[in-house]
C-alpha cells in the first residue's frame, strides 16, 4: 500500500470518519433505486392479495394488484420487476406445456404491466418448475433431467414471453446451451432487443426454500436440483457458465444465491466486465426478515447494509424483495 509509510499520527484513519459529512464524502460505495430489481409473484384472480408464510412481508398478487405495484416501483425509480408465477396445480404436468401458453398467468401479468406502466422493464423467468409435475426446472425423463429435450421446451416458453412483451428474459434452470438456443430464436423472431439476463452462476442453495413454497413448487419437488445447479464448493465452473453465457448471448449474467457468494459476484465482475447481478433469494430475505422480528437486529439498517454488500462486491444490481420499501427509504 502507498500509505504503508506513513505511521500514527501522521496517518489517523479515525479522521474521515468523525462526522456524517466527512463519512459521506468519503463513502466509495452507494445505493439508488436504479439498481434494484424487483421480483414478485402472481396468482389468478381479481383484487387478491395472499401473504406467504415463509417471507413475511411479500404477497401474491393478482394480475390488477400486480399492475398497481409496478406503477408504484416505476415512481419511486425502480428499473425493472421480475414476474414469478403460482401457477394452478391443475396445469403442473410432466410435459409441462403451460409454460408456453401464450395466454399464461405470466404472459397475461406481462401485456396487462406493459400496458399501463411502460415506462418499467418487465423480466419473466424461464425455467419449468412453476408449471412441473415435479417441480424441477427442465423436463424429466424415467427420473432423470433431460437436457435437450429441455432446452426445446424453455425455447418455446422464451418465445411467448417476448411475444408478451417481456423485455428481459431470465433462464433460471441451468440447461446447457439454452442461451445460444433462446438467443437464436428470438433473433429468428425478430426479437432483437430482449435483453437475456442469464442466471449463469445458480448454485443448489438451501436458501431457495421461501421461494419454492412462494410459488408452490415446494409441494411438488421431488429429489433436488444438484444435476444441473451448481455446487457450493466451486469458483472455476462459475467462471466457465458465464464465459459459455456470454458467447452463447448473455447481456447480463447473474449469480444467485446472493450475500454467501460475494465472491463469486466479484471475480465474474473482475474477469467479464459485463453488468453483474445478484439475487438477494428468499432466504436471505426470511433470516433477516426472522432476526428482526425477534428484535436481534435492526430490520432497515440490516436491509441497506446487505444491498450496498452486492454493489461494493461490483455488482452492477440486485434482485431483491426489498426493492420498492429501499426505494422509498431512499427518498425520504
Ligand atoms: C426456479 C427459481 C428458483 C428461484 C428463482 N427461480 C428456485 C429454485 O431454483 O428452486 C429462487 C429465488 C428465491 O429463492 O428467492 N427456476
Amino acid at each position: 500500500m502507498v500509505h504503508g509509510s506513513q505511521h500514527f499520527p501522521r496517518t489517523r484513519m479515525r479522521r474521515t470518519r468523525q462526522a456524517p459529512w466527512a463519512r459521506d464524502l468519503v463513502r466509495e460505495t452507494m445505493l439508488h433505486a436504479g439498481d434494484l430489481i424487483w421480483p414478485i409473484f402472481v396468482v389468478e384472480g381479481e383484487g387478491r392479495v395472499e401473504p406467504i408464510a415463509s417471507m413475511p412481508g411479500v404477497e401474491r398478487l393478482s394480475i390488477d394488484i400486480a399492475v398497481e405495484r409496478a406503477r408504484e416501483a416505476a415512481d419511486l425509480g425502480v428499473p425493472c420487476i421480475a414476474l414469478f408465477p403460482n401457477i394452478d396445480r391443475s396445469l403442473r404436468t410432466e410435459e409441462c406445456a403451460e409454460a408456453w401458453n401464450p395466454d399464461n398467468l405470466v404472459c397475461r401479468a406481462t401485456r396487462a404491466i406493459r400496458a399501463a406502466v411502460p415506462e418499467i422493464g418487465v423480466m419473466e423467468d424461464v425455467a419449468l418448475d412453476p408449471y412441473s409435475a415435479t417441480g424441477h426446472d427442465g423436463i424429466v425423463r424415467d427420473g432423470r433431467i433431460v437436457n435437450d429435450e429441455s432446452v426445446e421446451a424453455l425455447v418455446k416458453q422464451a418465445l411467448v414471453q417476448a411475444e408478451a412483451g417481456a423485455n428481459v428474459i431470465g433462464p433460471s434452470d441451468m440447461m446447457d446451451g439454452r442461451i445460444g438456443a433462446i438467443r437464436d430464436a428470438l433473433e429468428a423472431a425478430g426479437h432483437q432487443d430482449v435483453m437475456l439476463l442469464s442466471y449463469a452462476a445458480k448454485y443448489a442453495s438451501s436458501f431457495y426454500g421461501p421461494f419454492r413454497e412462494a410459488v408452490g413448487a415446494d409441494a411438488t419437488l421431488k429429489g433436488d436440483k444438484k444435476t444441473y445447479q451448481m455446487d457450493a464448493g466451486n469458483t472455476e465452473e462459475a467462471l466457465r457458465e458465464v464465459a459459455l453465457d456470454l458467447a452463447e448471448g448473455a447481456d447480463m449474467v447473474m449469480v444467485k444465491p446472493g450475500l454467501a457468494y460475494l465472491d463469486i459476484c466479484q471475480r465474474i465482475k473482475q474477469t467479464f466486465h459485463v453488468p453483474t447481478y445478484a439475487y438477494q433469494v428468499s432466504g436471505e430475505y426470511a433470516m433477516i426478515e426472522a432476526a428482526a422480528a425477534n428484535g436481534w437486529i435492526d430490520r432497515e439498517k440490516a436491509i441497506v447494509e446487505s444491498l450496498v454488500a452486492f454493489r461494493r462486491a461490483g455488482c452492477d444490481g440486485i434482485l431483491t424483495y426489498y426493492a420498492l420499501e429501499v426505494a422509498r427509504m431512499l427518498r425520504s
